[in-house]
């Protein structure tokens, strides 16, 4: 009966949200380690199927992201990952690069590194690029990447999280922003309201990225994922039973 409610839920959420596809765990990722593992298998499941030769896979940081890359159980050594995006103040063990190599790992196949952190200011990026044609190499497949897969998190922390500046911490409570994603952070219903310097991916990169699957769960991720979606961009989401009901009570 649960998994009967939880595919109409599937159903309503994807024409809700637009999204091409919605896949609904069963559970709470927020407060169960179990079902946080379970959201990492659905993601890795969901890459598998569209994987074919040869292609780029672009990843964001996160602890969710780190239980995909974990999660791989299938081999593709034709694919290369790349971060989505330079590294954000993180733990290592949750920067895009560190969840590249293992992904890659797991994959059997290779990855490239974009060894630059984000925040660093536009021209100082645009100087480091010319000078590197390795780093502008990583920057273009990035861009140019097959499938992105990307977590979402809460603003306020996320930006704790990333130790970003207190003028900018005040910017993003002003401005009413409840979710991040690739180190962009939006204010319902889906206006990106800050943007962190970066030679990676931005959300309205996103068009330009073959499949886009977002994964986060837990209820209080509800106004974070309504707000990020709300940006546009993803194809699949990849959620939990109690964040999509949640996101059920804001629409
Ligand atoms: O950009 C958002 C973060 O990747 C979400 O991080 O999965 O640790 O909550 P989390």
């Amino acid at each position: 009966r649960l998994l009967r409610d939880l595919v109409g839920l599937e159903i309503e959420l994807s024409r809700q949200l637009n999204l091409r596809k919605v896949i609904i765990i069963p559970g709470d990722s927020e407060i169960d380690r179990a079902v946080r593992r379970e959201l990492g298998r659905a993601t890795a499941g969901v890459l598998g199927q569209y994987l074919t030769d040869q292609m780029v896979v672009a990843v964001s940081g996160g602890s969710t992201m780190a239980k995909v890359a974990e999660a791989i159980n299938f081999s593709f050594p034709a694919t290369t990952v790349v971060p989505a995006r330079g590294g954000l103040g993180e733990v290592v063990e949750y920067q895009a690069n560190t969840i590249a190599a293992v992904m890659a790992g797991k994959l059997g196949g290779r990855y490239r590194m974009l060894h630059i952190p984000d925040g660093v200011n536009e021209e100082t990026l645009e100087a480091i690029l010319d000078g590197d044609t390795n780093l502008r190499a990583v920057a273009e497949m990035i861009k140019h990447a097959d499938i992105l897969v990307h977590g979402i998190g809460e603003a306020a922390e996320m930006a704790e999280r990333r130790g970003v500046p207190p003028e900018t911490f005040a910017k993003i409570e002003r401005c009413g922003a409840v979710g991040e994603a690739l180190g962009q952070y939006c204010a319902l219903p889906g206006k990106i309201v800050h943007v962190t310097s970066s030679i990676g991916l931005r959300l309205d990169d996103l068009a330009g990225i073959g499949t886009v699957i977002a994964v986060a769960g837990g209820s209080a991720k509800a106004k974070a994922i309504l707000a990020v979606v709300g940006a546009g961009g993803q194809d699949v989401l990849v959620t939990d039973e109690a964040a999509a009901k949640a996101i059920q009570l804001l629409i």
